[in-house]
């Protein structure tokens, strides 16, 4: 049977195989054509200089990254292989290895909320905020239909604004001011431009309600009502291994995990590694999907830090059983429309790899990844050290410098 009748993401010996046969296997399984092949290895069909001339300014060349497939993964019982752009050695390999041993038990589930976004309006000079607060609050319908009118195509897609919420500010550091907050389902959407053109579009009608003065009319980074959860659960009995004459079992491998998982929760130190471990799958593939990386940091850290003190987005349990079980929750604002999505043809194969159908599907599959990285980095941590995988892969990076002198 070939790879694309098995449709599996178990792909023996992927990591031996050169450049070129592993991506006929992908072209095979993804139904790729010559010319998406093309796009990924960044020849013709790429991101070309003309394509990057029209998405930002004083254009100059492009910059590349190395695209790498981790193998092994299924969420929510589909194999899915994994496009990931990035620099740092071990992370490909990483998440290929922890989806391995996801794999024994089903490998990862994972649930999303809807996709919405807070948009901002923010109000000073308000003569008296909390007749004001209540103001806008009986006037929501008539705010959420003005905010559906600035985008008719997003409202059809079954998108659009869905509440209201005043917050107010008694201690800025002008004073009291307030924040009206519009919750906005921006569909298969990130939603940056629906939401900011939404804010710029109710601001009149909130200065006249209100009788203050609107200032910012931006979409917030926490994006604490588009949540993505991950879950995963590892047999004791696939964490057992031996290394440099030293073994360990794998009740002991799962003890050692929760107990490092434990500080990164207690610890902001530690939580801020754990969770770049995190952001190493994550990023990942919102770099290869052409999505914002920088609002999902932005929101991933926020949300870690909600509860006033910052804290690990994961958490790792031992099960009755003996066994591991890991979660992930995070906020994702990513999209599958619009934006660099559509415009960058490298990203375009990279969802089509993927092979996902909505923005939340693709969310769930980053968290998946995100979680599947976390694991693979405790792993090492808490048993034999990161170093020896690390140094081992940095060494060829190092030969590959040398060539170049
Ligand atoms: C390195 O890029 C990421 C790690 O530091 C993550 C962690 O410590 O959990 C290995």
């Amino acid at each position: 049977m070939t790879q694309a009748e098995t449709r599996s993401s178990r792909i023996p010996d992927f990591h031996k195989r050169t450049p070129g046969e592993r991506l006929a296997l992908v072209a095979e399984m993804a139904s790729l054509t010559p010319r998406e092949c093309e796009a990924l290895q960044g020849i013709t069909g790429g991101l070309t200089l003309h394509i990057a001339e029209h998405m930002i300014e004083n254009v100059v060349g492009v910059y590349g990254l190395p695209l790498g497939i981790a193998t092994n993964f299924v969420i929510n019982g589909r194999d899915v292989l994994i496009p990931m752009a990035v620099e740092e050695p071990s992370v490909v390999a990483g998440a290929s290895f922890a989806a391995k041993l996801a794999r024994a038990a089903g490998g990862f589930k994972a649930i999303s909320t809807a996709s919405e976004m807070i948009g901002q309006i923010q109000v000073l000079d308000v003569p008296d905020p909390h007749r004001a607060r209540f103001d806008l609050l009986a006037h929501e319908a008539e705010l959420l239909a003005l905010a559906n009118r600035s985008d008719p195509i997003l409202v059809e897609l079954g998108g659009g604004a869905r509440s209201l919420e005043v917050h107010l500010i008694e201690q800025s550091p002008l004073g009291a001011m307030l924040v009206v907050h519009v919750i906005y389902d921006t569909r298969d959407a990130m939603g940056a431009n629906a939401v900011n053109t939404m804010c710029e579009a109710l601001a009149p009608r909130v200065e006249e309600i209100t009788r203050g003065r609107v200032v910012l009319r931006i979409l917030s980074n926490l994006a604490e009502r588009r949540l993505v959860r991950a879950q995963c659960t590892v047999p004791a009995d696939a964490l057992a291994f031996a290394s440099d004459g030293r073994s360990y079992s794998g009740r002991q491998v799962v003890r050692q995990i929760v107990e490092a998982g434990a500080l990164a929760v207690a610890d902001p130190y530690r939580a801020a590694t754990h969770n770049k471990g995190i952001m190493n799958g994550v990023d990942a593939v919102v770099i290869a999907t052409g999505n914002d990386w920088r609002a999902v940091e932005a929101g991933a850290h926020a949300y870690a830090a909600r509860s006033g003190r910052y804290t690990a987005l994961s958490r790792w349990e031992e099960t009755p059983e003996g066994n591991l079980v890991g979660t992930l929750e995070m906020p994702m604002a990513v999209g599958i429309v619009g934006g660099t999505a559509r415009t960058h043809p490298t990203a375009q194969v990279a969802l089509k790899i993927l092979g996902v159908k909505s923005a939340r599907e693709l969310a769930e599959v980053i968290a998946a990844v995100g979680l599947a990285q976390n694991l693979a980095a405790l792993r090492a941590l808490a048993t034999e050290g990161i170093q020896r995988g690390h140094m081992r892969l940095h060494a060829r990076q190092q030969t590959i410098a040398e060539e170049q002198r």
